[in-house]
């Protein structure tokens, strides 16, 4: 079979690297791709804001199957026009993409199916939005209804730094048309949880749970990113709350899309806050995460072509999704003040040294070829990904690997993942102590 992927970042690589890997693929094809997903797939340029450009693209390579990286060409309608051209994708058509592409039709679609989520007004003037904000405490939640490459919410904690972004957003139009509309609502505390699932034409199968690191700085300070790091482990969702999260949220968002026309096809991403009250809805992507995508994709043992394929021939289940039961870690680098504006064009060096080891893998972000050189080309430069027996190893592993690279600037989170090797460790003492409890040491 002939693969392409659309898209160049990460989250790509990592899809690219699985899909090479498969016994059914003899071509992969990456559009436009980066410096390292070259070594796994052909890469070739493509305008991914135009349907017609990537339909064209996937006939010129005969493409059997397309599998769809980012937001932009599925919310422009790519797998329409795949659809109408009688071209087999993976991904939403543009009437279900709106689950991402605007945000008061996903809190206006969950208010419709009672999903659990955020308490929010819809805004759609600078003095509707001022006077929302005082239905809400501090902090609170403001958010561009339209894409916004991620930089469309913030979590203001006073009422000057609200109002300083309703004023940007709908005044000063710093994001553009994006923010025409705002959603406002309550903030939600509680763990983060990135729970995917890949929905077919029948049905639907989870894949492991993980959890993304979006602030710039250790300890989640600074300003949000695209992700700096992200960890998949098994415990990261009790089965109780797994189940609650499908039966709550997966279930009624697939049912309630069909019911409105529009039936989820797909990797349906659910972006949730573990809160006291039980899972809510964040966010809706209708696409695999990035940098979750990376230490999914180190886990999945089944044959991604296979899973895919099933997934359109209504045969998920009857094709099962495998992983292996060992947790792995991405650390994302980045270059010197990126989410902010960063130089590129710096020559990386130690990427060999740095998958030396087994079960390490460096996926490319922002790369580009310069001669013999890698060099970097964008905010997120690298996601060092490794997999191993437990938690910390795969930690210290990944970490390890990433002292190996070097370039100019270089900027990366050092407690990706350390959230979740507390959480194992403070169950594991629980363990110990009903243990003690259970068999008291003998009194002297
Ligand atoms: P998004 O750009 O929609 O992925 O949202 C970015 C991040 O903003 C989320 O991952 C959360 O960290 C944060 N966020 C969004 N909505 C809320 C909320 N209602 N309460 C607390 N944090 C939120
Ligand atoms: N890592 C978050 C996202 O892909 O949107």
């Amino acid at each position: 079979m002939n693969v392409l992927v659309l898209g160049s970042g990460g989250r790509e690589h990592a899809l690219a690297w699985k899909l090479r890997e498969s016994q059914l693929t003899e071509r992969v094809i990456c559009a436009p791709g980066n410096a390292g997903i070259a070594q796994a797939a052909e890469c070739v340029p493509v305008d991914l804001t135009s349907p017609a450009a990537m339909f064209e693209l996937a006939e010129r390579f005969d493409a059997d199957l397309t599998v769809v990286g980012p937001e932009a060409p599925l919310v422009a309608g790519v797998v329409d026009e795949f659809e109408r051209g009688g071209r087999k994708i993976i991904g939403p058509s543009k009437a279900a993409a709106s689950l991402e592409g605007s945000k008061m039709f996903a809190k206006e679609f969950m208010q419709r199916h009672s999903i659990p989520t955020a308490r929010f007004v819809v805004a759609d003037s600078h003095e509707s939005a001022l006077e929302a904000l005082s239905g809400f405490g501090l902090p609170v939640v403001i958010k561009a209804d339209g894409l916004a490459a991620g930089k469309g919410v913030v979590v203001a904690r006073t009422r000057e730094e609200a109002e300083k972004t309703l004023d940007d957003f709908m005044n000063r139009n710093v994001l553009g048309r994006a923010a025409e509309r705002l959603v406002i609502e309550e903030c939600l505390v509680g763990e983060e949880v990135s729970f995917i699932v890949l929905a077919g034409t029948r049905g639907f199968v989870p894949l492991v749970p993980t959890q993304d690191h979006k602030q710039v700085f250790d300890n989640d300070q600074g300003p949000n990113t695209g992700g700096m790091g992200a960890y998949s482990e098994d415990t990261i969702l009790s089965e109780g709350l797994r189940d609650e999260i499908l039966r709550r949220i997966v279930q009624p968002t697939l049912d309630g899309m069909a019911k409105e026309g529009a039936p989820f096809r797909g990797f349906l991403y659910c972006g949730l806050m573990l809160t006291s009250e039980g899972p809510k809805v964040l966010e809706y992507n209708v696409r695999l995460g990035d940098p979750e995508t990376q230490p999914i994709m180190m886990r999945l043992r089944s044959d991604l072509v296979d899973l895919l394929a099933a997934s359109l021939d209504g045969k998920l289940g009857v094709v099962e999704a495998r992983w292996s039961p060992n947790p792995s870690v991405c650390v994302v680098l980045t270059s010197k003040d990126y989410p902010g504006t960063y130089e590129t064009g710096k020559a990386i060096t130690g990427l060999e040294a740095a998958e030396a080891r087994g079960g390490v893998k460096v996926f490319h972000a922002g790369t580009a070829r310069r001669e013999k050189d890698v060099v970097t080309a964008g905010g997120r430069v690298l996601g060092v990904t490794a997999v191993a027996e437990d938690l910390s190893s795969a930690v210290e592993k990944a970490y390890t690997a990433v002292s190996k690279i070097h370039f100019d600037g270089m900027h990366y989170r050092r407690d990706i993942a350390a959230k979740g090797v507390r959480r194992l460790k403070a169950s594991a003492d629980v363990r110990n102590s009903d243990r003690r409890t259970e068999n008291p040491a003998p009194s002297q």
